[in-house]
């Protein structure tokens, strides 16, 4: 029976043993991907030509497994083999695996190889050519090959060397990224909220959380077109990006609406607003993190199935809609994460851990709340969440459509 004790007795006894193990087993894909996934650290000049042999295998799962341990074999004679691999092999995870080898064996004499692979049709497979290199930066061949990149097609490839060779190092903000102005603190504005944005300075709030107007569904307002309404909220949006201090998000919560119909003779007109607002999103600069579905009990929601539920027709279909987005952007820029945590003290970092029984998916169920005035009132559970997840003790948050103003209760 196979088992680790019995591998790791194989591989200090001797190589040989192995080829016979591998050839006896070469069918069962389940005891070689055991072999592989437990050979842990191979020794010095240990003979890994039966591992040439697997990456032969009709398994992709064990040719990937195969090339992940020839990487541990630094000597230079396997480098043909992991060449040919990806030029050859069908599999993604394996040729990027064989690639990935080559880039760890930290050997300048690969540079050509390496530099070869930058022209794949496979971006992932450049990526991973370009992380091999990148080890050699400031080589004067490689930094020309890797700059020519940032005119690459794919967007990844090109993000990966703006931000390696092109970024500017930012004018740091006069204010420091944990801090924000006293006036601005739970403060209540009743005005247009383009103008009032126009008053507050640039990268002076730490989070977003708001609910636009849903196009001429509610009477709040009217807007001549759905066209003057994307662009009056393309409008809104940029000027919360340059209020927005690096690196922090905006939670934009909107669903598709319904325009009822005209007359009988009419349909009504179902309006997409979550996936229309996106693209100028994303080209104003503000970056897609995530999805979130805001759930409601189906008793809660306007009945549209009814009509179907009696003729059962198809294309009559009309389920009843019981969820919003919740759309998370990030602003846009070269710093991770970390960086922005970074800026916190420690104390503020503790404060501000999210405590036990959050939420584990996207899916949230909340109910709605109804409000005698307002229309479309945000439930508090709604922004007690995102507020927790998204934001630090004493950060500042806004919301450019307050309504009754739920997210500053
Ligand atoms: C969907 S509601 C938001 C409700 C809010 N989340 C709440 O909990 O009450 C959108 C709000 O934006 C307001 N609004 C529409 N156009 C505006 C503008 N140009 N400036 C400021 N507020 C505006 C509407 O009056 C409405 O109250």
């Amino acid at each position: 029976m196979l088992t680790k004790e019995y591998i790791k007795d194989l591989k200090i006894n001797g190589n040989g043993t192995f080829k016979e193990l591998v050839r006896n087993n070469s069918s069962n894909a389940g005891n070689l991907v055991f072999i592989l996934e437990n050979l842990g650290h191979l020794p010095v000049n240990f003979d890994g030509k039966w591992l040439l042999d697997l990456t032969q295998s009709k398994f992709s799962h064990v040719r990937e497994l195969a090339v992940k341990n020839i990487a541990k074999l630094t000597q230079a004679e396997y480098i043909e083999a992991l060449n040919k691999i990806i030029q050859t092999d069908t599999d993604t995870n394996v040729r990027r695996e064989a690639v990935s080898a080559i880039g760890r064996m930290r050997n300048i004499n690969n540079k050509k190889i390496l530099v070869k692979i930058l022209k794949d049709k496979d971006p992932k497979i450049v990526c991973q050519a370009i992380r091999g290199l990148l080890v050699f930066k400031n080589d004067e061949e490689i930094d020309n090959s890797l700059k020519l990149l940032i005119n690459h097609e794919n967007e990844i490839v090109r993000t990966v060397i703006y931000k390696e060779y092109f970024a500017k190092d930012k004018i740091p903000s006069s204010q420091p990224h944990q801090d924000s102005c006293d006036y601005l603190k739970n403060v209540v504005v009743n005005a247009d909220t383009i103008e009032v944005m126009k008053q507050m300075r640039d990268e002076s709030i730490h989070l977003t959380f708001t609910s636009p107007p849903y196009y001429n569904a509610r009477d709040y307002s009217i807007y001549p077109s759905y066209k003057h309404y994307l662009d009056f909220l393309t409008g809104v949006f940029k000027q919360v990006h340059r209020i927005t201090k690096e690196g922090r998000f905006l939670i934009l919560n909107t669903s598709p609406i319904i325009i009822p119909r005209v007359s009988r003779q009419h349909s009504s007109k179902r309006y997409p607003i979550p996936f229309d607002i996106h693209p100028f999103l994303i080209e104003m600069g503000w970056e897609f993190i995530d999805d979130i579905v805001w759930m409601k009990p189906e008793a809660s929601v306007k009945n549209r199935i009814g009509g179907f539920q009696q003729h059962r027709k198809p294309l009559a279909y009309k389920p009843n809609n019981i969820t919003e987005y919740l759309m998370v952007y990030r602003k846009s820029t070269e710093k991770l994460l970390d960086w922005n945590i970074k800026q916190y003290d420690w104390k503020t970092v503790q404060e501000s851990k999210v405590t036990d029984g959050f939420e584990t998916t996207n899916v949230w169920k909340i109910d709605p709340c109804f409000d005698k005035i307002h229309s479309a009132v945000f439930p508090t559970e709604l922004c007690k969440r995102v507020i927790q997840y998204y934001s630090f003790k004493g950060d500042l948050v806004f919301d450019p459509f307050g309504g009754s103003g739920t997210v500053y209760l």
